[in-house]
Order: C-alpha cells, then sequence, then structure tokens
C-alpha cells in the first residue's frame, strides 16, 4: 500500500481492520462466478479482461498477467519463462528474493553483474552499461538479462543503453520494476520502465501506488511468440497463481490506474519532496544522498528521499524505530540511512509533521558538531559459485550441518544469507564462505539490522553442505 508519511493508528486493532473490511466482502467474488472471467485466460466482456485491457491500454504493453500474489509471484513467472535447467542469465546481484527462488524452482545458471557499492554514499550502485557489454561477451549462451529498475533507492541505470547491448546479443531484456508503477504520471518523475518496451516486466500496483498489497501485473512488450508461449505455459501449469485469486485485490487496481492519471497530485508530490530536501539538509548530522550524482545512475525517482543520518551518532534503524513510535513510518532503514517514501498521497501536513518529530529526535540525540560515523559496506567481490541454486537447495536437501560462523569459512553454503532491508543476498546458497562475507553480516545484525534466510537469526552457526 502507498504509505503517506503519517501513519494512521486505527487499523492496528482488530475491531478498526473488522470495520473498515466490511465493503471488502462484497468484493470477494466466488470464483465460479462465469462474468469475473479468469486470470489464466482473461476474456473481453469479462471482469477480468476488461480490468487487463485497462492495464494494458495504460502501460501500453502487448501481453499482460495480472496477480494478486505480489511481484513476487510475477517475477517468478518472469525469470522461469526467460530461464531454466540448462539454461543461464545474466542478471543484478541486487534482485529481488524472488528471483533467487525462480533460479531454485527452476534450475537456471546466474551470472551475476559485478555488485558495486558507493561508499561514500553508503548504498548499492546500479549496473552499468559496460558492465552488461562485458557480461554479454564472458557468457554467450545467456538467453536474458535482468535488471532491478528503479532500485529500491529509485535510481535507474542507463536502460536505453543497456537495452541496446542485449538485443545486439540477441537476448531477452527483463526488468524487475516493483518500485516503478507510477513513473508515467509525470515527466517530472523518472522515465517510465515501461516506455523503454523491455521483452518482459513486472511492477507492484501497490507500492507506489495505492492498490491493495499482493497486487502486481507482468508485462510483455514487442511481437515474441517463444517468450509468449512459455510465459502461457508456465501460467497453465505451475502453481504460481491461485485458482482462488483475490477479487477484492483486483477491484483495487481500478482507482490505482486512476491515481496515474492525476498528474498534478503527482507534481504536488515532487515540490513536496523537494522542499523536504531543502529543510532536512539543515537538520545536524544529516546528509540527504543525492542518488543523482552516483556512477551510473541515468535517472532517480525524486519521491524517494535519502537520508544519511550517521553523522547523528543514532543508526537508521534506531531513528526508523523512533519515528514509527512517534506514527511516521520510513520505507527502509540501513544502518546509516532512512529511506522515505512520497506518494500522491502525501500532504504537506504529512511532511511537516514528519520534520517536526525528526527535529526533536535528533535535538534529543544531541549531536556533536562534526561527528561522523562510518556505515557499513559489504565486501568487494563475489564469493565463487560452486552449486547452482537449485544444486544447493537439493544437495543441501540431502545433508547439510549447521557449525560454529568461524568454522564454516571456506565451506559451501547450504543457506542464502541475506541483510534486510533491503534484502539483497550477500552469499546465495551454493557459493563458498568467505569470512569478510559472514562479518559484514553480523555486523548488520550487531547494529539492528535483520538477517534473512538464516535458521539462526543471530548467524552465530551457518548451515553447510560438504562438498
Ligand atoms: C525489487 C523488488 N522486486 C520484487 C519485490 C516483491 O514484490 P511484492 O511485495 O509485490 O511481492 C520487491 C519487494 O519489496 C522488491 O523490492
Amino acid at each position: 500500500m502507498a504509505s503517506p508519511l503519517k501513519h494512521e493508528h486505527e487499523h492496528d486493532t482488530l475491531s478498526g481492520i473488522k470495520r473498515r473490511l466490511r465493503g471488502a466482502y462484497d468484493l470477494d467474488l466466488n470464483v465460479s462466478y462465469s462474468r469475473l472471467g479468469s486470470l489464466f485466460h482473461p476474456q473481453l466482456g469479462t471482469a477480468v479482461g476488461d480490468l487487463t485491457a485497462a492495464v494494458k491500454r495504460l502501460y501500453g504493453s502487448t501481453r499482460l498477467s495480472l496477480g494478486t500474489n505480489g511481484t513476487t509471484a510475477s517475477n517468478t513467472l518472469m525469470v522461469l519463462s526467460a530461464a531454466v535447467e540448462g539454461e543461464s542469465l545474466i542478471m543484478d546481484r541486487h534482485s529481488h528474493g524472488s528471483v533467487y527462488g525462480a533460479l531454485v524452482l527452476g534450475g537456471a545458471t546466474p551470472h551475476y553483474l559485478p555488485p558495486r557499492f558507493d561508499q561514500d554514499r553508503g548504498v548499492p550502485q546500479v549496473s552499468l552499461t559496460s558492465d552488461v557489454e562485458q557480461a554479454l561477451a564472458t557468457h554467450p549462451q545467456a538467453r536474458s538479462v535482468l535488471i532491478t529498475a528503479p532500485n529500491y533507492y529509485g535510481a535507474q541505470p542507463d536502460l536505453p543503453g543497456i537495452r541496446k547491448q542485449v538485443r545486439a546479443a540477441g537476448c531477452w531484456q527483463l526488468i524487475d520494476a516493483a518500485h516503478g508503477a507510477h513513473l508515467r504520471a509525470s515527466p517530472r518523475l523518472a522515465p517510465a520502465i515501461e516506455e523503454m518496451q523491455p521483452d518482459l516486466m513486472t511492477t507492484s500496483l501497490h507500492k507506489t501506488l495505492g492498490a491493495l498489497s499482493q497486487s502486481s501485473v507482468l508485462l510483455g512488450f514487442g511481437d515474441n511468440p517463444e517468450l509468449d508461449a512459455r510465459l502461457q505455459e508456465l501460467i497453465d501449469t505451475t502453481p504460481v497463481i491461485s485458482t482462488s485469486f483475490s477479487t477484492v485485490i483486483l477491484a483495487s487496481i481500478e482507482p490505482a490506474l486512476a491515481e496515474v492519471q492525476q498528474t498534478d497530485r503527482w507534481e504536488r508530490a515532487v515540490d513536496l519532496a523537494a522542499d523536504l530536501r531543502e529543510r532536512l539538509s539543515y537538520l545536524p548530522g544529516c546528509r540527504v544522498i543525492d542518488l543523482a550524482a552516483q556512477i551510473g545512475v541515468a535517472a532517480c525517482d525524486p519521491l524517494r528521499v535519502c537520508l544519511d543520518v550517521s553523522a547523528t551518532g543514532l543508526t537508521g534503524y534506531t531513528l526508523a524505530d523512533q519515528l514509527e513510535a512517534a506514527g511516521h513510518i520510513t520505507e527502509m532503514s540501513t544502518d546509516r540511512h532512512v529511506l522515505l517514501l512520497l506518494t500522491s498521497a502525501t500532504s504537506q501536513a504529512a511532511t511537516d509533521s514528519f520534520l517536526a518529530t525528526l527535529t526533536e529526535i535528533i535535538q534529543a540525540a544531541n549531536v556533536k558538531p562534526h561527528s561522523t560515523r562510518t556505515g557499513l559496506h559489504p565486501p568487494d567481490g563475489l564469493p565463487s559459485m560452486v552449486l547452482t541454486p537449485r544444486q544447493a537447495f537439493l544437495a543441501a536437501r540431502r545433508a547439510q550441518r549447521r557449525v560454529p560462523v568461524a568454522d564454516a569459512v571456506g565451506s559451501v553454503s547450504a543457506e542464502t544469507l541475506a541483510a534486510y532491508p533491503p534484502g539483497a543476498p550477500i552469499v546465495i546458497a551454493g557459493e563458498r564462505l568467505r569470512s569478510d562475507d559472514l562479518e559484514y553480516l553480523r555486523s548488520v545484525r550487531r547494529l539492528g539490522g535483520v538477517l534473512k534466510g538464516s535458521a539462526d537469526l543471530e548467524l552465530n552457526t551457518v548451515a553447510i553442505i560438504d562438498d
């Protein structure tokens, strides 16, 4: 759900939820109702078919699969359509967990674009066009290239440049645009991802737009019968789309489509974000990160405001907790940042109230002039891949053992380990464990971050596969 900066606590109570849900039951149609139609084969003249056509018109796509299981499910379909066992794909290492899940399901071999980290700003960099070119030359057998754009911070790489490389190599271009459904609302936002006409693209309608959680679309562009056939086969045969899909979620898509067309509201949000940036820059110990100035960034969503709070002496995690206790939800926090998201629903009153609360918290932190704290950064390079994600999954099913972290270095990991948020994996199951990676993850945990993928949430031990 799009989250304005001010969070109302009313729906935290069960009775509040029941009151709010009363109308949902009227929308929750039985899927056997014939005029509803089907997500598997949407036909014009049915509710699902007409909604599918409306979303296709808005985004200009030639193929579209509506989903009520999130972009988690849409990404699964996208990756499985593009590559399975015996095939390979080039992909951002900073990909969402659902992409890695699809590699486990399908068995494709991933070739990772080199992950780069901007140490000054403390954020991951986008993939460079030259990295894509190099990867295509090194892995001529790869059939597709998967990029996440915009990334969590709203940054986009040079997508037209990447597309040129991908097309020249005869590969399919896939884009996870979970955070970019709103971009076509105004030229004052960043370029709309669908304008790049990727072969397949996914986006969440609930992240930056106001549709209900788990509303998502998988879009296809151009004439691509082979990819279309692969996708339809998956839709028909795999349990990725629930046969009892949610009509309540589908009903929430229509107002979200209208929201995209309210250019004036989005432009007001762009102005609010610019004003917020300006006012945040005067707070002691706070630095507004200029993501557009990062190497490789071609465009950046102005509605994401990334604030480096390391010089306040607080971690982003602590600050986000304190903000939440005061009723303000941040989009994400790291050891060093809080990331704020504005939407077409954000009001001046919300940004004013947010700023007043933040100012109080910073004042209480008693920032010393010129105090700084360097943030954590993931280790350079990548661990070596011994087994593909699917091979590792199957090997771990047969035999794995937990060992203390100090004894695990050099062994093959049975677990995919990530720091959440944003959840991009540091070690993928099947990769050889490096001490720097384990130390980084433990440091994230020590500072208050959450680890994902390990059965031991403190990461004192790790599961390994004997090789
Ligand atoms: C880049 C990216 N892709 C996919 C997803 C999954 O989307 P959903 O929450 O709609 O399942 C997320 C969720 O945060 C994400 O950040």
